[in-house]
């Protein structure tokens, strides 16, 4: 279950001002979530983004695992991972490899592969996400953080939009800071940034703030979640 379905009512209430704000963007179709390292939120903010998307009636929405290394959204929504996204890419027909949770559906990976980058980078992941924009109006894809591997970097050059999501008391800005440069230098679209695990009190992350405003490329939207 997403934390979004768990939540109380301001994190849920974080979730739907996110969907607002991204829904107004209708170029948007494919969302990216990472971050600069483990454990910030990546499968947390990307399963209840996705949850909470799907709610939306008219809208078919389609979530994907492509933390191809420590694969976790089927432990979020306790699916099987016999199947996935690696045999897409493989084999195609990724209609037969779909899971749901509710009206979400959702690719998990499927067993390792020993190239996950070279996957990721391959035409054949690339068709595929083609091919699924044709079927979804909202597909949001989870990824490993952007210091550890190359991973999100490679799949944001071809993703409509990138979010960062931040662990307000462990980041560590110079990781922050790598994580925006790598994926400015393959020209991802950033489109917002989440401050995870926030505590009211923590007022010391204005200034990080202020080092994503300063860019010319603005952050659409920013937000806080608070812990649980
Ligand atoms: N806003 C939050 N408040 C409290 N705990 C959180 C929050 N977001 C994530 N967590 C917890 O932090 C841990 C790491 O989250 P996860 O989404 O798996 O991170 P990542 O995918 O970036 O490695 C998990 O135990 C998760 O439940
Ligand atoms: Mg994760």
């Amino acid at each position: 279950m997403s934390q979004y379905e768990r939540g109380e009512h301001s994190i849920v209430e974080s979730y739907k001002n996110m969907r607002t704000s991204l829904i107004i963007n209708k170029n948007i179709k494919t969302i990216l979530v990472t971050s600069s390292d483990m454990d910030e939120g990546k499968t947390t903010v990307t399963s209840s983004l996705a949850k909470c998307f799907s709610e939306l009636e008219d809208k078919k929405v389609l979530l994907i695992d492509c933390d191809l290394r420590k694969p976790s959204i089927h432990r979020q929504f306790k699916l099987d991972n016999e199947k996935g996204l690696i045999d897409v890419i493989i084999e195609g027909n990724f209609k037969e490899y779909i899971k749901n949770n509710g009206k979400l559906d959702i690719l998990t990976t499927g067993k390792k592969t020993k190239k996950p980058a070279e996957l990721l980078e391959s035409d054949l992941m690339k068709n595929f996400i083609e091919e699924v924009k044709e079927y979804y109006d909202y597909i949001f894809i989870d990824s490993p953080p952007v210091s550890r591997v190359n991973d999100a970097c490679i799949i944001a050059k071809y993703i409509d939009g990138t979010i960062i999501v931040s662990s307000s008391n462990e980041v560590d800005i110079d990781l922050a800071k790598l994580t925006k440069k790598r994926l400015s230098k393959v020209n991802a679209n950033l489109i917002g940034i989440i401050l995870n695990k926030f505590k009211e009190e923590d007022n010391i992350y204005h200034n990080y703030y202020g080092y994503y405003e300063e860019d010319k490329k603005p952050s659409r939207f920013k937000f806080k979640l608070k812990r649980r």
